[in-house]
């Protein structure tokens, strides 16, 4: 009898808990779930945590709690099932008496992302239902320097003054089959500003997206993973990078150009560049 009792106030403490913590995490991030058929029958502990509770909506309000960005919690027979797993490789027959939702949510740098976010930094990532994934194409590697690109000596590259952000100029690169500028050489980083200079110096003072990435904290050339040195120097102009939060790089303007770091939401103009051809 006692046992029972305990059991009852403990139940109650933890629904009363969970109700707490559902009200505070749904002021944060409102999460939606929706069905989703699934095969749970795999799934080992390490996936998924399975709690016995005696009502869906309970299995819900866990699932939901802030930080543990779940994607899927399943209710049947045993209780709740939650985790964070990876959805195609459970995503087929429902197993029977369970049923499932997926929450639209992936995890990134310990953040929760909703499906179409996108993360700008190294690559363009968009949250999706599979999980983080590379923003790509079906436009495959140009084979040959062809217009609207033009061989330069430090590169095929086409030059399109169309300001955008980060993730949409690197799209609309892949789109023609190419990627942002990477000078694969200092060389020919030095002969491209030199053209810039020549080019847009006097008449368009704007900034160019670079193919530059800020991963595991140090800058590198995506092309070949080249370093366009240290701090302040090199390819860099005196005062830069200067960071803040900014993680994507610029071609920039005054005088000359060199690289500066920058807000990857910033719209700058675009240098498409098939350095494919090159490496
Ligand atoms: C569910 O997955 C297990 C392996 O994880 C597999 O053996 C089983 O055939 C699957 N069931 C259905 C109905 O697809
Ligand atoms: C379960 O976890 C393992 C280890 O992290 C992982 O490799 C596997 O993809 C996970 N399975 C699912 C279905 O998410
Ligand atoms: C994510 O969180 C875990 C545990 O709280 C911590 O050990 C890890 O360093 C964090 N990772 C990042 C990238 O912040
Ligand atoms: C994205 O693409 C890069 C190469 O372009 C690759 O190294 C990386 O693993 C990919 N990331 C994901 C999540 O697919
Ligand atoms: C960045 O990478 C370069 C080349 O690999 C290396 O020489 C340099 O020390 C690194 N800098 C930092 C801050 O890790």
């Amino acid at each position: 009898m006692l046992k029972v009792s305990v059991r009852v106030i403990v139940a109650v403490l933890a629904l009363v808990i969970s109700l707490l913590d559902f009200c505070a995490s749904t002021e944060k991030i409102p999460r939606k779930w929706a069905t989703f058929s699934a095969n749970i029958t795999g799934l080992s502990r390490y996936n998924v945590s399975n709690v016995d509770v005696k009502e869906e909506i309970l299995c819900s309000i866990l699932a939901t709690k802030d930080g543990l960005a779940t994607n899927l919690f399943c209710f049947g027979p045993k209780g709740c099932v939650f985790g964070q797993v990876y959805l195609p490789d459970v995503e087929g027959e429902q197993t029977p008496d369970y049923s499932c939702y997926y929450s639209q949510v992936c995890l990134h740098d310990n953040k929760t992302l909703h499906e179409g976010e996108v993360v700008p930094s190294p690559i363009c990532l968009t949250c999706t239902k599979r999980g983080m994934v590379n923003l790509t194409n079906d436009v495959p590697p140009l084979t040959s320097c062809t217009p609207p690109f033009v061989q330069h000596p430090f590169g095929c590259m086409y030059f399109n003054l169309k300001t955008m952000t980060l993730c949409e100029a690197r799209a609309y690169c892949q789109s023609l089959g190419a990627q942002l500028a990477s000078p694969t050489t200092h060389d020919n980083f030095l002969a491209l500003v030199a053209y810039l200079l020549a080019t847009y110096g006097t008449t368009y003072q704007k900034p160019f997206w670079a193919g530059v990435y800020y991963i595991n904290g140090n800058h590198s050339y995506e092309s070949n993973g080249r370093w366009p040195g240290p701090d302040g120097q090199y390819e860099w102009f005196a005062d830069q990078p200067n960071y803040g939060g900014q993680d994507c790089v610029r071609f920039s303007f005054p005088t000359t150009y060199r690289l500066a770091d920058d807000f990857c939401t910033s719209k700058n103009a675009v240098i498409c560049h098939a350095w494919n051809l090159e490496i």
